[in-house]
C-alpha cells in the first residue's frame, strides 16, 4: 500500500490559515501540511495562466511531500486553477490522489442560510470575474439571486495589518454599500476570500444586523469530514499523529510573525522554493 501522508492545505499566502484553523478543530487527529505562497501573493489580481501555473507548482510540491489529499484553501486558485488541475493534470501526475477546493462545498450549502433567497458574494477580482460562484450556486439553488462585489483593497489591508484601521472602515463600508445597493433584499453575505474573516469586526459595524455573514472555514471543514467518511480509500492513507507543519515561499520569520493573526496560534514555518528551477 502507498505510504501514508498529511493533508496538504495550500493558499496564496496567509488567508488559508483561517481555513486550516477550522480543519484542525474539526479533524484534530490528522496531520496537516500548510503551504503559503507568500513570495507570489496576491493571486487575486493575476491572469488565469499565472494562477494556474503557480497553483499547479504548489500542488506538485505538496504531492512531493507525500500528501494523498490537498485542499486548495484559496478561492482565487479554486476558481481559476482547480478544474484544470483535477481534470487535466491529476490523471497524469497522481491519479490515486485528490485535490479539493473551497467553492464546491460552499455553494452546496449556501442555500441553507438564506430565507430571502437573495445572497451577496464578496471576493477578489479573480474569483468574482471567473463567475464560478454564480455558476455553481445556480446549479444547486437556481431560485437564489446572487449579487457579487469585487473588494480589491480588502486583501492588501489585511496583508498589511490594517484590518482594524480607519482605511479598513472606508473600504469595507464602500463595498458593503455597493452590494446592498445592487440588491437590498440580501440576507446572507458570503466572504468568498480566505482573508476576509479578519475584517468581520468592521463588516459587522457597517452591515444591517439581520444580514448573516458566512465565512468558509466551518463549511469546508464539515465538508471534508463528510468526504473522508465517504472515501475510506483516501482516509486510510492519511497520517494521524496530530502533526502540523508550515511551509512558506517567503521569509519564514515574517510568516511566523503574521501567521498568528490568521491561525490564532504560533507557527514554526520552514522556507521552501517549491523546488522550481
Ligand atoms: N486568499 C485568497 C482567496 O481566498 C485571496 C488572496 C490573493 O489574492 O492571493 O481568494
Amino acid at each position: 500500500m502507498a505510504e501514508k501522508g498529511p493533508i496538504g492545505v495550500f493558499d496564496s499566502g496567509y488567508g488559508g490559515l483561517t481555513v486550516l484553523k477550522s480543519l484542525v478543530k474539526k479533524l484534530p487527529n490528522y496531520d496537516f501540511l500548510y503551504l503559503g505562497d507568500n513570495a507570489r501573493t496576491p493571486y487575486g489580481t493575476r491572469s488565469f495562466q499565472t494562477i494556474y501555473q503557480y497553483s499547479l507548482q504548489a500542488v506538485k510540491y505538496l504531492f512531493d511531500q507525500g500528501c494523498p489529499l490537498i485542499i486548495v484553501a484559496c478561492n482565487t486558485a479554486s476558481a481559476k486553477a482547480l478544474r484544470n488541475i483535477q481534470q487535466k493534470d491529476l490523471p497524469k501526475i497522481a491519479p490515486d490522489r485528490r485535490v479539493l477546493g473551497v467553492i464546491r462545498p460552499t455553494t452546496e450549502s449556501i442555500g441553507h442560510f438564506t430565507a430571502s433567497r437573495h445572497i451577496g458574494i464578496l471576493g477578489t477580482k479573480g474569483t468574482i470575474q471567473s463567475e464560478s460562484y454564480l455558476i455553481e450556486i445556480n446549479k444547486f439553488f437556481p431560485d437564489i439571486r446572487v449579487s457579487q462585489e469585487i473588494c480589491p483593497m480588502w486583501v492588501p489591508l489585511v496583508e498589511n495589518g490594517e484590518q482594524d484601521g480607519a482605511g479598513a472602515d472606508y473600504f469595507v463600508q464602500k463595498n458593503l454599500d455597493q452590494i446592498l445597493k445592487a440588491d437590498h433584499k440580501i440576507d446572507t453575505l458570503l466572504l468568498a476570500c480566505t482573508h476576509y474573516p479578519l475584517l468581520i469586526p468592521k463588516i459587522k459595524k457597517y452591515l444591517p444586523p439581520h444580514i448573516k455573514i458566512i465565512d468558509q472555514g466551518k463549511i469546508v471543514a464539515d465538508s471534508l469530514a463528510e468526504y473522508l467518511h465517504r472515501h475510506p480509500e483516501i482516509e486510510k492513507r492519511l497520517l494521524k499523529s496530530r502533526s502540523i507543519k508550515f511551509f512558506t515561499t517567503d521569509d519564514e520569520n515574517t510568516f511566523n510573525e503574521k501567521a498568528t493573526l490568521f491561525y490564532g496560534r504560533k507557527t514554526i514555518a520552514e522556507k521552501t522554493d517549491l523546488n522550481i528551477g
